[in-house]
């Protein structure tokens, strides 16, 4: 099913960004990461290990909130450890939920967070814990390996079992997907897991040995596989490198329409960077999607951009090459043309709250969190909930590209027990008592922890959809599922390219307003003012809020409103 890397290709993209230099001489990404986590001096790690530990599923940080004080008392920063595991379409058993939650607790700052790729994320994890911090996640038969890095990443999956009836069919491809595309080094194993040393690169040339698909320069960049099952579309699946859209008859998965090229990120600044949409190619049987994305990796490794790595992504291979040489080199390599696409609709995004029923008689409740983040406040402590519920084993649990979790597997017996733990912690089961706003609501991690920030995102948001609240009151629009999203930069990580109402952080406290995507995810939004502060944002948004309601035709989203009223026409 697999084939070598083509001799030479690969070689000859190299010497581009420094990275690529790490990744050649990191030993299959080893680095000397032994040897910076034996540092007792500082809680930082070598320059280029901050690149390689990527590969294994962790950033390295510092806590921003502390940069002034740590350097007025001439510290260095609070330097700490982001850690993503990997768990494809978002599923793990009540066990496994406890350790994440015991993993925090010990290890962590005592949250953690469901991200927008259906995983978790840890912070706050200093140097010297990060070891015993795989070892417990590995011990619950989890792992980080390419959560990060320039690798495939977590595989996403449409998570609700109640929306269709081929979930369960479809569900399995995403742990199969990110099998198939799985770094085959032992490194993380060696470094973190106390293993045996494994094969390591020596002289000549072994790399179709022991890195088969990505070799010893893996991706020019990271890369992101998702399915979605229609006509919902929670993950927004054309963000993605590669986007499946499951395609099923009489209940019978057919296969999968293949979408490619899609990827958010851009940078300020630069023109030639871009959001993009896959765009929909072809069809392909279940038998053939291995070969499918196996192929499509293996393409975007080989022609994919190595100098410029905002330039890397896949995206901008298929803009360079064009579709048609994509589908005939995809072709040449998989040995079968992919067929013509099924026709589906998508009809949302977002999740489903509250309870529903699936044909196994089983229920699943959908519980909206904000922005993911697993932590007890004064007012509720969903943290501590969601434990007993996974201690009392009376669910499992499905993550959401929505930073939203599932409870399902639940036996009619125990759905009270679940609604009173919840209760007794503060916390309503169901989402209908927040605004339409609130509900549709996602936002990035940003500061304190995030390099990139420029803006705060999770820590904000909040803030600024209660203040929007009276507005949406005041016009009717209360209950309306309006999807706002907020990131601290531009890269995309909180989807808000996507969004019917976009921020983008510029520097503290103002931000980018993008108005216009669709409700369905098939429309990016378009950039409407720069550089807003609270009252802007407030005072742009209530005349176009109050036109909304009172000019809206029947059914029409707010995004589809603001194209058709051509509001974008006087854009910036
Ligand atoms: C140049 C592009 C990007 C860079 C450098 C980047 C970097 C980062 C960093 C440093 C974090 C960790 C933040 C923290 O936990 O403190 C993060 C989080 C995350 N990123 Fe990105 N990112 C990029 C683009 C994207 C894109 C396009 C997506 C997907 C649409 C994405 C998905 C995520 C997800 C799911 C998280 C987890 C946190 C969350 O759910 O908000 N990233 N990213
Ligand atoms: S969008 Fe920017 S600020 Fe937000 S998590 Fe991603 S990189 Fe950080």
């Amino acid at each position: 099913m697999t084939k070598p890397i083509p001799k030479g290709l690969n070689e000859r993209a190299i010497n581009g960004s420094d990275v690529e230099r790490i990744k050649d001489q990191s030993n299959y990404l080893r680095g000397t990461l032994v040897e910076s986590f034996a540092n007792p001096l500082t809680g930082s790690i070598s320059a280029d290990d901050h690149q390689l530990i990527k590969f294994h599923g962790t950033y390295e940080q510092d806590d921003r909130d502390r940069r002034n004080e740590r350097l007025a008392r001439k510290l260095e920063p609070a330097y700490e450890f982001m850690i993503r595991a990997r768990i494809p379409g978002g599923n793990v058993t009540a066990e496994q939920w406890l350790a994440l939650d015991t993993i925090s607790d010990l290890y962590g700052n005592h949250t953690f967070r469901l991200t927008t790729r259906q995983t978790v994320q840890f912070h706050g994890i200093v140097k010297f814990k990060l070891k015993q911090t795989i070892q417990a996640m590995d011990k619950a038969l989890l792992d980080s390996i390419a959560g990060c890095g320039d690798v495939n990443r977590n595989v996403m999956c449409s998570p609700d079992p109640a929306l269709s009836s081929i979930n369960a069919q479809v569900y399995p491809w995403a742990t199969k997907i990110s099998e198939h595309l799985m770094p085959k080094s032992r490194a993380y194993h060696e470094i973190w897991l106390d293993e045996p040393q494994g094969r390591t690169l020596v002289a000549g040339g072994e790399a179709e040995e022991i890195e088969p698909l990505y070799g010893k320069h893996y991706l020019p960049r990271k890369f992101k596989i998702g399915i979605a099952i229609p006509p919902h579309n929670e993950s927004d699946v054309h963000m993605n490198d590669i986007g499946l859209i499951a395609i099923a008859k009489n209940d019978q998965l057919l296969g999968f329409n293949v979408a490619v090229g899609g990827g958010l990120g851009m940078t300020f600044g630069r023109e030639d960077t871009y959001a993009r949409l896959a765009t929909d190619i072809g069809f392909c049987t279940p038998e053939q999607v291995l070969d499918v994305v196996y192929h499509t990796v293996a393409i975007q490794r080989d022609f994919g951009n190595r100098q410029d790595r905002k330039l890397s992504r896949f995206k901008y291979t298929i803009d360079k090459y064009g579709l048609e040489w994509f589908k005939q080199e995809l072709a040449a390599r998989c040995g079968f043309e992919l067929q013509a696409l099924h026709p589906y609709t998508f009809t949302t995004t977002g999740d489903r709250f509250g309870w529903a029923e699936t044909t196994d008689k089983r229920w699943h409740l959908g519980l909206r969190l904000e922005h993911g983040r697993i932590q007890d406040t004064e007012k509720t402590s969903i943290k501590s909930a969601l434990a007993q519920i996974a201690r009392e084993k009376l669910c499992a649990f499905r993550m959401t590209a929505n930073q939203n979790v599932f409870l399902t597997e639940v036996k009619k017996n125990n759905k009270a027990r679940i609604v009173n733990i919840l209760k007794e912690h503060g916390y309503e089961s169901d989402a209908s008592h927040l605004s339409g706003l609130r509900r549709n609501s996602i936002a990035c991690v940003a500061l304190n922890t995030c390099p990139q920030a420029m803006a705060e995102a999770e820590r904000y948001l909040p803030n600024l959809i209660t203040k929007l609240e009276p507005i949406l009151d005041k016009y009717g629009l209360l209950q309306d599922n309006i999807k706002i999203r907020m990131t601290g930069c531009p890269n995309g990580c909180g989807r808000s390219v996507m969004a019917e109402i976009g921020f983008i952080g510029k520097s503290p406290g103002r931000y980018n307003l993008y108005l216009g995507g669709g409700f369905n995810g098939q429309r990016l939004n378009k950039l409407y003012r720069e550089n807003l502060d609270e009252a802007a944002i407030l005072t742009t948004l209530e005349p176009i809020l109050a036109d909304y309601a009172n000019q809206r035709e029947t059914g029409e989203t707010f995004g589809d409103f603001i194209l058709r009223k051509g509001l974008l026409d006087q854009a910036a």
